[in-house]
């Protein structure tokens, strides 16, 4: 299918990083100038950019600017400063798997790099191509999609739903799962999304709705406490979700609520499908126990804009992500193809297939 241009999230511009603050949409659409990897690292921290495949990009980009800034004839000196950024931008957020795999990319080119060559060059060239990959694989995974829903379902019209925003925002461009929701728009074979408002930092509300409308896609905005009722009674034959990290046995890292949303699926025979790139999988780990889960300020969940709306002091517990174990999974999406029921076997095939 043809390619489709959507907003970009981040962008390289004139040997700076532009990141579009994801914080103030849909309201203000401005974008942020990045001249170092300390001030990226923050802005991966407080949530400008978010999305693992997104903020995998934005730390490969952090890494230009921290050679840009460091490199120098004394080359012990400058490798030892990028390290530090390195590691920096490593611990800016835990779950997404992305990060850590964009920076390992960054870390071998500086290693593998002959004499002779410009560390400032090169490492912008392998930052473009991890970004430019990454929204290839989108509209590759976009067909894919589709193929695999037909197949299961026939060509009638579906209704999905979907969490949290897996959109162009969240990744280099198009999406991973609103990319396949636009491929299926574009094929016909998509009635209605439900989009979860994904509490509390809202990304349905803000963001997948704001991605979706503006192409004219049915989009229905529904309270998270709400998907339950919905699936009962809507029609939703797909849950379509992108992922953080996904373990070598097929269990899945995204934002919190979608473990809810696969167990009241299989109860009313909704499928759930995943839609990530291999650089969310990691063959590291067995299985979905030993993905770290980001626990945030329970401020974000007490208060809204910077007003108190709880009770002051109450505890409170705010994980960020958690785990889909892989049998509740019916379809994983990569770049690299389609797992039906994926598991430790199936894995290890796919990630070994170029
Ligand atoms: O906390 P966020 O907004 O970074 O969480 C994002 C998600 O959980 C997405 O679903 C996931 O990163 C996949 S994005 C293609």
């Amino acid at each position: 299918m043809s390619q489709q241009n959507t907003v970009n999230a981040v962008e390289w511009h004139d040997g700076s990083l532009l990141l579009l603050d994801q914080r103030l949409l849909p309201q203000c659409e401005q974008y942020i100038e990045y001249r170092d990897a300390p001030a990226v690292a923050e802005a991966i921290t407080s949530m400008v950019v978010r999305g693992a495949p997104a903020i995998g990009i934005a730390a490969a980009y952090g890494v230009v600017l921290s050679i840009a800034q460091h490199y120098n004839s004394e080359e012990n000196a400058w490798r030892q400063k990028v390290a530090e950024d390195i590691s920096l931008l490593r611990d800016s957020r835990p779950t997404a798997v992305n990060l850590m795999w964009a920076l390992d990319q960054m870390e071998q080119l500086l290693i593998l790099l002959p004499s002779g060559e410009n560390p400032v060059l090169a490492s912008l060239r392998c930052a473009v191509d991890i970004h430019d990959s990454d929204r290839r694989n989108n509209y590759l995974m976009g067909d894919l999609a589709v193929d695999a829903i037909s197949q299961l379902s026939g060509s009638s019209r579906q209704v999905f739903m979907t969490h949290c925003n897996a959109g162009a925002l969240a990744t280099g461009g198009y999406g991973t799962a609103l990319g396949v929701i636009r491929s299926a728009w574009r094929a016909g074979i998509l009635e209605r999304v439900y989009m979860d408002e994904t509490r509390p930092w809202l990304q349905g509300t803000r963001l997948t709705a704001w991605e979706l409308l503006r192409e004219g896609i049915p989009a229905v905005l529904n309270a998270d406490g709400a998907a339950g009722h919905i699936l009962r009674d809507k029609g939703v034959s797909w849950i379509v979700v992108g992922a953080d990290r996904i373990a070598a046995n097929g269990d899945v890292a995204n934002k919190i609520g979608t473990y809810g949303l696969a167990v009241l699926a299989r109860y009313h025979g909704a499928r759930v499908m995943v839609v990530a790139p291999s650089s969310t999988i990691d063959m590291s780990i067995s299985c979905g126990k030993q993905i770290p889960i980001e626990e945030r300020d329970g401020d974000e969940l007490l208060r809204m804009n910077g007003q108190m709306l709880g009770v002051e002091g109450c505890p409170v517990t705010n994980p960020v992500f958690d785990v889909t174990t892989a049998d509740l999974v019916d379809v994983l999406v990569t770049e690299k193809g389609v797992l039906h029921k994926p598991d430790t076997g199936s894995m290890a095939v796919l990630m070994a297939s170029s």
